[in-house]
């Protein structure tokens, strides 16, 4: 049985931050709830190992089903699997009960290289994630003997000078039996330079009791680096966005700036699709094939069908537009709306919670809320439903194949009879009848010979 503990214990000082570290975003979402889902992927039985001022964090991930572990003080990595290890002794399943570590500051682990591990490490040996870094310093270095085989690990300000120049480092992803770590664990010591039960000297424990150590690399750095600082959490954000872009071009997406593109969620898009510069996806995002998106938009938690258009600089969340649909420029699409097949927004249209059937259009200036629009409508510009009596909220029907006048206000609730006609200007606060003029405004009259004020003397 594998368990995986994620150690999260430590301060984060360096973010310079109210909010934990391990909260702060990559991808849109918190670093640990990466560690989290990827731990998900592989078992059930998943630990953290938390300070005392961990609430936040535990009300971010109170939906997963995890088992935490109070660290009281921070004394080293070592000491704080060691907190574990009632809780994991008292679950055991008797067979292969292996424990896996994992960081809540590592965000981009994957799965794969994970499995990759438990797969190369048979169950009696200890497994390790160690990469070669051009720039080794900080972390610890891997010991090798002169057979290349790992006999131990020794921490940056523990190294001599000589061990100072190995480039190959430890990631602190291990994978133990968990016979050994309850005999090894308490036999660690903090008689080294920052006065810490390392985790690492379990190597060297297991060197001495003839366990094989069997490490593996990961296909990419990025995957095993941890977050210390802003600088390092932009530097990966990068890098997972540039991920996310190649996969993208690779299913067939046109992105005009891999460098200018960011998904903060999920985003599924069928081939032919374009996305031009500064586009930003959040939450659940699914776009059809032969889709243009573009520059400066944001779509949050959107679907959109084949062949939709979205120009420039447009807001939507929370929306399904289908097929053929133009949007934009400059349109905002707010929760709970809907458009079919063939529909039309042009600049400074603000939908919500409206419904538009096949073909209806909204060219111009227009506040459409609360309303259930049906097939093939033309909404002129500056038209508005008052939707909202400053107490309540009412709904507008507007039936198939109406035309609404420019500069028209449909007072909410009211109904629009199929193919009525309403003159602009109007302000329409009874339902108007279907296949008529409805016009509600005053008649224009001109003054003949009417004269314009003079200027009064002195
Ligand atoms: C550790 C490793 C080092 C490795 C590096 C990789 C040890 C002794 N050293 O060093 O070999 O190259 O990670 O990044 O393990 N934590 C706790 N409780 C503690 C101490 C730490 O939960 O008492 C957590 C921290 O929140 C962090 C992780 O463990 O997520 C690593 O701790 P950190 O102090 O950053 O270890 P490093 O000195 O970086
Ligand atoms: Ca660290």
């Amino acid at each position: 049985m594998l368990n995986i503990v994620i150690l999260a214990a430590g301060n984060g000082k360096r973010m310079r931050s109210s909010l934990p570290k391990v909260l702060h975003l990559l991808g849109g979402t918190p670093m640990i709830e990466r560690v989290v889902r990827t731990s998900q992927t592989l078992t059930q039985n998943t630990y953290i190992v938390h300070s005392p001022q961990a609430q936040q964090i535990q009300a971010q991930l109170q939906n997963y089903p995890l088992t935490w572990i109070e660290q009281t003080e921070q004394l080293g990595t070592g000491h704080a699997i060691l907190q574990a290890l009632p809780q994991l002794k008292a679950q055991t399943s008797g067979q292969n009960d292996r424990v896996l570590t994992l960081y809540g500051d590592v965000p981009l682990i994957t799965p794969q290289t994970l499995q990759h591990l438990i797969d190369q490490t048979p169950t009696d040996h200890v497994g390790m994630i160690t990469v070669h870094l051009a720039d080794p310093t900080g972390f610890g270095r891997v010991l090798r003997d002169h057979n290349g085989h790992i006999c131990g690990i020794v921490e940056q300000k523990d190294a001599t000078a000589e061990q100072l120049t190995i480039k190959e480092v430890n990631t602190g992803i291990f994978l133990l039996p968990l016979d050994y770590l309850q005999k090894w664990l308490p036999q660690l010591t903090n008689n080294n330079a920052q006065g810490e039960y390392y985790l690492t000297d379990i190597i060297a424990l297991a060197v001495a009791n003839n366990v094989v150590i069997t490490s593996i690399n990961p296909p990419h750095i990025e995957e095993v680096l941890g977050i210390n600082d802003r600088l390092q959490l932009i530097q990966l954000e990068r890098y997972f966005q540039r991920q996310q872009a190649e996969k993208l071009l690779c299913a067939g997406v046109t992105i005009m700036d891999p460098e200018r593109f960011d998904v903060r969620g999920d985003l599924q898009c069928g081939t032919d699709t374009t996305i031009d510069v500064n586009v930003i996806f959040e939450g659940r995002v699914t776009l059809g094939s032969n889709c243009i998106i573009e520059a400066n938009c944001i779509l949050r938690n959107i679907t959109l069908g084949d062949n939709v258009h979205i120009k420039a600089n447009c807001v939507l969340e929370d929306a399904v537009i289908e097929a053929n649909c133009k949007i934009g420029p400059f349109a905002r699409v707010r929760p709970g709306t809907h458009l079919a097949a063939n529909c039309r927004l042009g600049n400074f249209v603000e939908l919500k919670n409206s419904k538009f059937a096949e073909g209806s259009k909204a060219d111009h200036l227009s506040y459409i809320g609360d309303a259930d629009v049906g097939k093939h409508v033309t909404i002129g510009a500056g038209t508005i439903t008052c939707n909202y009596d400053g107490v309540n909220k009412y709904r507008t029907k507007i039936g198939d194949g109406v035309f609404i006048g420019s500069d028209s206000q449909l007072v909410a609730p009211v109904s629009i009879g199929a193919g009525a006609y309403i003159a602009a200007g109007s302000t329409i606060t009874a339902d108007a009848p279907a296949d008529a003029l409805t016009i509600c405004r005053a008649r224009q009259t001109t003054i003949e010979g009417w004269q314009r004020p003079k200027k009064n003397a002195g």
